[in-house]
């Protein structure tokens, strides 16, 4: 009567590491699929350019102030030339909504002017104007890389 009970822990014994040992292998080779295909696609995020177009003088009349949404950048027109102004706010980063007087954000409240100096509000610093540079077939470009001095323009 003993030995039977013997035999049947030991069978039972075998089976479980049979079956743990096809649980490693499975699970293995899932993990070694998985990483397998994620080398088959990049881990590199592609940004879209901080330097872009913005086409052609005549596209921004004096007197007018054009918003690229999908750079976040304003465009200002005026007898002067142009210049661009950043539309995120440098608090944290929410994107600002033109006024009468110069600029306000949505999510704290910062205000500030024409120039995008602050005026009120968290913001530390004030919006920054950037780069505007013109192509030798006359396109207009913006560098957003390159923060410069408030109230410089570009003479078109
Ligand atoms: S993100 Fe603009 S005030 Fe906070």
């Amino acid at each position: 009567m003993k030995d039977e009970t013997q035999v049947k822990t030991d069978v039972s014994r075998r089976d479980f590491l049979g079956q743990a040992s096809l649980g490693v292998i499975v699970l293995s080779s899932v993990a070694a699929l998985a990483g397998t295909l994620r080398m088959a696609k990049p881990s590199v995020h592609y940004e879209e350019s901080r330097v872009f177009k913005i086409g052609k003088p005549e596209n921004f009349p004096v007197g007018t102030v054009t918003v690229l949404e999908d750079r976040q950048v304003f465009i200002f027109s005026d007898n002067d030339g142009l210049h661009a102004i950043s539309k995120v706010c440098t608090h944290l980063g929410c994107l600002v909504a033109k006024t009468s007087t110069g600029f306000q954000c949505p999510c704290h409240g910062s205000k500030f002017n024409l120039e995008g100096k602050v005026i009120a509000g968290p913001a530390p610093r004030p919006l920054p104007w950037f780069e505007i540079s013109q192509s030798v077939d006359g396109t207009l470009l913006v560098d957003a890389t390159k923060e410069i001095k408030s109230g410089t323009i570009f003479k078109v």
